[in-house]
């Protein structure tokens, strides 16, 4: 490993720009000093139990209370142009962790890809209407396309391939922007929280999904290159908060398929975090198969595997997310 050590950076999306600019893995390294107190927390050898993976201490967040508050619902967005970066796993697992914390939640699934809807069971080619329908069908209402799940108080709006054609057709909508966020306008007053899972673009249906969210979460695979695609993220979300939703926030940004054993995972979210600082979120989820077979079984890690380490990580990821959005 090399042993330079970076500048920091003003902000976090200079320190980006610097990342972008020197492609050299060594620019988003940082020394073995700056690294050392991930590496107390990771290290077997070394273990510091006081601090997370992120080098910080660990917040002691308690068991949620129920919801008392009638608001709407929050809409949260999980966004990475990057693919297979774990936007779907999180959507899934984190919609099932924030149901067993009793809160009423949709999930949305925003990607022709349908992996949201597979996830959870079904057969994409069995469901009609869709997301697609609701977006784009005058006449088809929200509820109308709504499924239950397996898990109490998770419902979803599922995708297939149909929804593929949706991007060209906004085109020629009138506010082409808002058509998601006028689609789930009337769900607000059912859910306690709504989670749109994006396809990896940052096109007009990506665009859509910020345009109707209160807050963003960026999950980003623990791993040199998840680092340049963030700024261009950060971009676009820049450009919706001033032209569409100046109300949009970043919630935090989630490290997935971490691997404390390995220097490079370590180092990759040490240097998210002096980017970032707290955006950054405590919870950091591991590198397991667990998910992937969770995901062959059609359902939640939670429910597969309950007592896992992956299902209690979105637990706390759950908890986490409820402290920053003191609405949902
Ligand atoms: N923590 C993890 N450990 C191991 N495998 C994981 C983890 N999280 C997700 N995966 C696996 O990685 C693959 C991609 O994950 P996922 O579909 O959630 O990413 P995505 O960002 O939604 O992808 P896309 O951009 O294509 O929609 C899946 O096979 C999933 O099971
Ligand atoms: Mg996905």
């Amino acid at each position: 490993m090399s042993e330079q050590t970076v500048e920091a950076p003003s902000s976090p999306v200079d320190f980006y720009n610097a990342a972008v600019e020197d492609p050299s893995p060594a620019s988003a390294m940082v020394s073995t000093s700056a690294v050392s107190s991930a590496d107390l927390a990771d290290d077997p050898a070394r273990p510091d139990p006081a601090l997370g993976p992120t080098g910080r201490p660990r917040p002691h967040l308690p068991a949620p209370q129920p919801r008392t508050r009638q608001s709407d619902a929050v809409i949260i967005a999980l966004c990475n142009q990057k693919g297979g970066v774990g936007k779907t796993t999180t959507a899934i697992n984190l919609g099932a962790c924030l149901a067993e914390f009793g809160r009423k939640v949709l999930l949305v699934d925003f990607d022709p890809q349908a992996s949201l809807t597979i996830g959870l069971g079904f057969n994409p080619n069995d469901l009609d209407p869709t997301i697609y329908h609701v977006m784009m069908q005058r006449g088809v209402e929200f509820n109308d396309a709504v499924i239950e799940t397996d898990i109490p108080g998770l419902h979803l709006i599922p995708s297939n391939i149909d929804f593929a054609g949706a991007e060209m057709q906004l085109m020629n909508e009138v506010a082409r922007e808002q058509v998601l966020a006028r689609a789930l306008a009337p769900a607000a007053a059912s859910y306690d929280v709504i989670l749109v899972d994006c396809q990896p673009s940052l096109g007009l249906l990506t665009v859509n999904a910020l345009a109707a969210a209160a807050g963003v979460i960026i999950p980003l695979e623990c791993e040199y290159f998840a680092l340049r695609g963030v700024a261009l993220l950060h971009g676009t979300i820049e450009k919706v908060q001033d032209r569409l939703n100046p109300d949009l926030q970043i919630i935090g940004l989630l490290g997935t398929m971490y691997d404390g054993r390995t220097l490079h995972s370590r180092e990759v979210l040490s240097t998210l975090v002096q980017g970032w600082g707290d955006s950054v979120f405590h919870t950091v989820i591991r590198r397991t198969v667990k998910f992937s077979e969770a995901t062959v079984a059609g359902e939640p890690l939670s429910s597969y595997a309950s007592g896992s380490a992956g299902a209690d990580a979105y637990r706390e990821l759950a908890k986490e997310v409820l402290a920053r959005c003191p609405d949902a």
